[in-house]
């Protein structure tokens, strides 16, 4: 796929999707990696004499303006961060827009407003992606977390402007790609989350991947049920116990390895005050809940993981937001820190979370910006907003 560096963009104007859905607390930011994620490819484009014009989403407005939503704030610490003005536009298309671009020169920066503020945004309006495309010569797409999304701003800009990707883009596509088409091996996945629901899909596809599958979290009890133990009160689909039994056989027919907690660490309510207490899978009371994996799974995942030469990892061991839960999650980003051979790569919004809470984020080879793009990659679909990059 073409990027930014394969193109003269000296005195062009391009209109730059990011990804700087970023969490906020009255009105502050409280992480600002999407933006930084930003940053090489901002830059780049700032050096090469380009007119930058920015657009991103922001929370889920659907189609209407609400003020809390609006991207003013991210254009502040944009301009501390890159040392130079960043100017906010009220709007993201229309003749106010294009009257203020106009007043740019060469390696300028401007944020337009929050691109869901239009109704036609979400729906791939091929108008509105006229319009925005109207804003400019050139689309460099950056928003990777994004990119599952067939929006005006991600997909139907990309069909009236010569479309490539920002470096970003490249470097998610590039990590995530060659995990999955070329793994270095041992290449072992670790799913964990809440549900079997949410990663039927990455599951299916990774199993025909991995030399190792690692269970974890809430879903792992459907695969206990599945075995026959009881769960006491522990998160359980029950209908997708046939589903984890399929799983389990599949695994064996292929030879991948397939591993689930042993002991548990169970507790008679979801806080951190709860009794707590370590059991092995075969025998959790009715009345408790597991809540996290135990320390003999912690050893065993942590010597697959150092064994592995590459790790993907979607979705925490437990609870981890409640620090009594938290252990089996840590140990596994422990684990992938301790280990200098293995490459980790970090995909899902969850353990992205969980690094940062631990403070292992810079121990870890790749952290994906993207948490349902990366999932959807994972589970081997194509993105609509990387599709359509092939389009011009
Ligand atoms: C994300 O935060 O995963 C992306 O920015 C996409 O946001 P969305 O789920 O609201 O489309």
């Amino acid at each position: 796929k073409k990027t930014i560096r394969d193109i003269d963009l000296k005195g062009k104007k391009a209109f730059v999707r990011v990804d700087f859905n970023v969490p906020m607390k009255d009105q502050q930011i409280t992480d600002e990696t999407r933006i930084q994620a930003a940053l090489p490819t901002i830059n780049a484009l700032v050096e090469s004499g380009a007119i930058v014009i920015l657009a991103s989403h922001l929370g889920r407005p659907k189609g209407e303006v609400v003020e809390e939503l609006r991207l003013t704030p991210v254009a502040k610490r944009l301009s501390e961060i890159l040392g130079k003005e960043v100017v906010k536009a009220d709007e993201s298309y229309g003749e106010a827009v294009k009257a203020q671009i106009s007043k740019l020169s060469e390696g300028d920066v401007i944020l337009l407003e929050n691109v869901r503020f239009n109704a036609g945004e979400e729906k791939n309006d091929a108008e509105l992606a006229k319009q925005y495309a109207e804003l400019a010569d050139v689309f460099v797409n950056d928003a990777f977390g994004a990119a599952h999304r067939a929006h005006a701003s991600t997909e139907g800009i990309a069909h009236h402007i010569p479309a490539v990707s920002g470096l970003l883009m490249q470097k998610e596509l590039d990590v995530l790609g060659k995990a999955l088409s070329n793994p270095d091996r041992p290449f072992t996945a670790i799913i964990g989350g809440a549900k079997v629901k949410d990663k039927i899909g990455v599951i299916e596809n990774l199993l025909e991947k991995v030399d190792n599958l690692i269970i974890g979290g809430g879903l792992a009890y459907t695969f206990v049920k599945a075995l026959g133990h009881e769960v006491g009160q522990s998160l359980l689909e029950e209908d997708k116990i046939d589903l984890a039994k399929s799983y389990m056989e599949k695994a064996k027919e292929k030879g991948v390895k397939f591993y689930m907690p042993v002991d548990v660490t169970v507790a008679d309510d979801f806080s951190n005050d709860a009794n707590i207490k370590t059991v092995s899978i075969e025998e959790i009371p009715s009345d408790w809940e597991a809540l996290d994996i135990g320390p003999k799974t912690r050893e065993i995942y942590a010597d697959v993981i150092k064994s592995s030469k590459l790790v993907i990892w979607n979705g925490p061991m437990g609870v981890f937001e409640l620090d009594a839960f938290a252990t089996g999650t840590k140990a596994v980003a422990e684990a992938l820190a301790e280990s200098q051979d293995t490459y980790s790569v970090i995909g899902g919004g969850d353990s992205a979370a969980a690094v940062e809470k631990f403070d292992l984020a810079d121990k870890m080879s790749h952290i994906s910006t993207g948490g349902g793009a990366s999932l959807e990659f994972m589970e081997g679909k194509e993105l609509p907003g990387v599709v359509a990059l092939n389009d011009k």
